[in-house]
């Protein structure tokens, strides 16, 4: 049984083919409209979310199947005390497939170990999020047309936002990738992530504060939230909160042809103003979500 808990569980190859199915079910709903009959999803939440799970419960019904499930800690049993292990024990009895966010890093690999069904890592506090990366994947090769040769720049926290770690450990496989890594000094990309993923594969790329500096080099804008959540002080997230705040004019020098993504929740760091420009791309990236997370739940339930 294989879960999904880090990008890199995934082979490039399995990438592609994600890809393939996920842009076949966009050409052919209908076909897959049965294919998970009598199958059953839980989403168990213990951190809030509006997409992902409800792209995942979306995914299943557009399969055929049913879903189950918690969206926050305190409408289970983990509010009196059990543990994460003794819950994903549990709730595979009633289920074939466990999605599951927590605010802690690491929670679904534990989980894993212990889960008699696989387990989709949907979001582990200020570290991966595997099932965004596929969807930023799915994003890029249907608005780009290729996932190689691309100048990508990442913009606002690097530090805490999950998201980030994901797409650059997945993009760093693929050919000709530079980043340009735009954040204020107080939420730089984590070592671990330079020295780990950036270095270790000799990807190029430089740090900015500014976000005008590189704006005509990039095909790929990727905007996130000052991740609020997972700071120790209110004072520094409200300093930091609107430190970048995207708009029609700071695009000025932008190609023609960039992309703008943005996992969403958006807050202030993308005006509205911007919503409207052909190259905001992030409601789209939106809807590839759940296309996507179709194609990984059929191929993690190995049907045909
Ligand atoms: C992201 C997340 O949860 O990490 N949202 C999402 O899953 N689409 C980004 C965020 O919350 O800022």
């Amino acid at each position: 049984m294989k879960h999904l808990i880090d990008i890199k569980d995934l082979s490039i190859e399995e990438i592609d083919n994600l890809i393939k199915v996920a842009k076949d079910i966009i050409a052919n709903p209908e076909k897959y409209s049965h294919k998970c009959d009598g199958k059953k999803l839980a989403t168990l939440f213990f951190e809030p979310s509006t997409r992902t799970r409800l792209s995942f419960e979306s995914a299943m019904l557009s399969l055929g199947g049913n879903v189950l499930g918690f969206s926050e800690a305190s409408s289970s049993s983990v509010s009196k005390g059990e543990s994460v292990s003794d819950t994903i024990r549990v709730v595979g009895c009633y289920c074939d497939i466990i999605a599951m966010r927590h605010p802690k890093e690491g929670a679904p690999f534990v989980a894993s170990i212990k889960s008699t069904v696989p387990i989709i890592n949907a979001g582990d506090g200020g570290h991966n999020h595997p099932t965004q990366t596929l969807t930023d994947l799915l994003t890029i090769e249907c608005e780009k047309n290729r996932l190689d040769n691309l100048t990508i720049g990442l913009c606002g926290d690097l530090k805490f936002g999950r998201t980030v770690h994901s797409l650059i450990t997945a993009m760093c496989r693929y050919k000709n990738i530079k980043f340009v890594l735009i954040s204020p000094d107080e939420l730089k990309l984590p070592e671990y992530v330079k020295k780990g993923v950036l270095e270790k594969n000799n990807i190029e790329y430089c740090e900015t504060k500014d976000i005008e500096e590189y704006m005509g080099d990039l095909d790929i804008l990727y905007m996130t939230r000052v991740q609020k959540e997972r700071f120790f002080n209110e004072a520094d997230y409200i300093r930091l909160k609107d430190y970048y705040i995207l708009n029609k004019n700071k695009l000025k020098k932008a190609k023609k042809d960039l992309c703008i993504l943005h996992p969403l929740p958006r807050v202030n760091e993308i005006s509205t103003d911007v919503d409207d420009d052909p190259r905001a791309c992030y409601f789209r990236q939106a809807n590839y979500g759940r296309y996507i997370r179709m194609a990984l739940i059929l191929k993690m339930l190995e049907v045909k």
